[in-house]
C-alpha cells in the first residue's frame, strides 16, 4: 500500500495532522494499534488553550466542543489556607476551553470515520524505516512520502531516529497524581490548584455533571490503598476551606499518573517527523500536552502543505527548531508550576517557604500573575 503521509497513532497529534491534511487535499493512513473503544475512553487532561479551540473549529472538528465546552477566564492557586484568583482573561484577553481530551478523540475519530479515509485500529506498526519513508504493521508495509510519528511516549517510531543523533533531556518527579472522574456537579466555579503540607490538589471539571479531581500520590502508588473514601477524605484535607465543602459523589473512574519532563531532538530524520508526546512529555501540572501535540501538527500539516503545493521543503526542514521553541517554554512552565505546587520528597521549611513566596508573588503581582496566566493560556510564538 501507499500514500503521501502515513500517521502512526490515533491519539489527538495524529487524528488532527490526518484532518488538517484531509482539509488540504493531501492523503494520509492512520495506523493505530489500540482498539477504537480503548481510544474513545481513555481518560486524558481536558484543559485547551484558545489557540487549540481555534484550529479544531477551523478544520471543522469543533462543533460539539463549541456547544459542550466550557469557557473558564481564569484559576484559583490555594495555599496557606487562602483561594486566590488568577483572572486570566483580563491579564491576556484569553481564556481556556474545558473540554476532555477524550471528547476531542471522539470527535476526531467521527469526522474521519464520515470522510470515509483510512484509519485502521488494531493494526500495530512494529517499525519505521524513516529514510526510505516505509511503516512496518501486521498486516504488511506502508510506503508513504513522508511518515508523523505520532504514536506517544512508548512508541516506535521515535526509535527510527539513530541514536546517534537524538539527544534527550529527562526529569523524574518523585510523585505521581492520583486521578477521579466523579459523578458530582464541581464544587467549584474554575480550576483550583492547592498546594498544602499534605500534598497537592487539584480541582478540575469535565462538565457540569462531572468532576475531574486529583491529589498527589507517591510515584509508584498502588491504587488498591486508595478505597475512595480515603480520596475523598485526602481531597477535603487539601482543598478545604472555612465556608466551602467539597461535594462527593460516586467515583466512575480513578486511576494514577506519572510525572515526567522529557524532550528528544531533533524531532524529524529523513521522512519522519515526530508529533506530541513521541518527542516530548510534560508533567501535568499546567496541562500543556494535548495542546504541545496540537502545536505540533499545526506546524507539521503547514510544512507539508507548503512542500506538495510549491515543492519547497524549507518548513519541513526547519520543523524540530520550530517546534522545539514552544516545547521548551511549556517545559519550563509545567515543571515551574510541578515544582511551585507539590511536595517533593526530603523537602525542608526553607523548600517550602521559597514556594509559598512564590505564591504569593504570583497573586499579588500583576505582572507576575500576567506571567503566568500568558503561559497558562498559551504564547502565540516564542
Ligand atoms: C486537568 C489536568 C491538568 O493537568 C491540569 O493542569 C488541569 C486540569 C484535567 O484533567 O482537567
Amino acid at each position: 500500500m501507499r500514500t503521501q503521509v502515513g500517521i502512526v497513532g490515533a491519539g489527538p497529534a495524529g487524528l488532527t495532522l490526518a484532518r488538517l491534511l484531509e482539509v488540504a487535499g493531501i492523503e494520509s493512513v492512520v495506523l493505530e494499534s489500540r482498539s477504537r473503544d480503548y481510544c474513545e475512553h481513555r481518560i486524558r487532561a481536558g484543559v485547551l488553550e484558545q489557540r487549540t479551540v481555534d484550529l479544531l473549529r477551523e478544520a471543522g472538528v469543533g462543533e460539539r466542543m463549541e456547544r459542550e465546552g466550557i469557557l473558564h477566564g481564569g484559576i484559583h492557586l490555594q495555599f496557606a489556607g487562602e483561594r486566590h484568583h488568577v483572572p486570566m482573561q483580563e491579564l491576556t484577553g484569553r481564556a481556556i476551553t474545558i473540554y476532555g481530551q477524550t471528547e476531542v478523540v471522539k470527535d476526531l475519530i467521527a469526522a474521519r470515520v464520515e470522510s470515509g479515509l483510512p484509519l485502521h485500529f488494531e493494526t500495530a506498526v512494529e517499525s519505521v524505516d524513516a529514510e526510505r519513508g516505509i511503516v512496518r504493521h501486521a498486516d504488511g508495509e506502508l510506503e508513504c512520502d513522508f511518515i508523523a510519528g505520532c504514536d506517544g511516549f512508548h512508541g516506535v517510531c521515535r526509535a527510527a531516529i539513530p541514536s546517534e543523533i537524538v539527544r534527550t533531556f529527562e526529569r523524574e518527579y518523585p510523585f505521581g497524581w492520583l486521578g477521579i472522574l466523579a459523578q458530582v456537579a464541581p464544587s467549584m466555579d474554575e480550576l483550583v490548584y492547592a498546594h498544602n503540607p499534605r500534598g497537592f490538589a487539584l480541582l478540575s471539571l469535565r462538565s457540569p455533571e462531572l468532576s475531574r479531581y486529583y491529589v498527589q500520590v507517591g510515584h509508584d502508588e498502588d491504587i488498591a490503598e486508595w478505597p475512595d473514601e480515603r480520596i475523598w477524605q485526602e481531597l477535603r484535607a487539601r482543598t478545604g476551606l472555612e465556608g466551602w465543602t467539597l461535594e462527593e459523589g460516586p467515583v466512575l473512574e480513578k486511576g494514577v499518573t506519572g510525572m515526567r519532563s522529557f524532550v528528544a531532538e531533533p524531532m524529524q530524520h529523513g521522512r519522519l517527523f515526530l508529533a506530541g508526546d513521541a518527542a516530548h512529555i510534560v508533567p501535568p501540572t499546567g496541562a500543556k500536552g494535548l495542546n504541545l501535540a496540537i502545536a505540533d501538527v499545526r506546524v507539521l500539516a503547514e510544512a507539508l502543505v507548503r512542500r506538495y503545493e510549491s515543492g519547497g521543503d524549507d518548513l519541513l526542514k526547519s520543523y524540530t527548531q520550530q517546534c522545539l521553541r514552544r516545547v521548551w517554554r511549556a517545559e519550563h512552565f509545567s515543571w515551574w508550576m510541578t515544582s511551585m505546587l507539590h511536595r517533593l520528597p526530603g523537602d525542608d521549611p526553607f523548600d517550602l517557604q521559597l514556594q509559598l513566596s512564590q505564591l504569593r508573588y504570583v497573586t499579588t503581582s500583576e505582572t507576575a500573575a500576567r506571567s503566568l496566566a500568558e503561559n497558562y493560556v498559551g504564547l502565540d510564538v516564542v
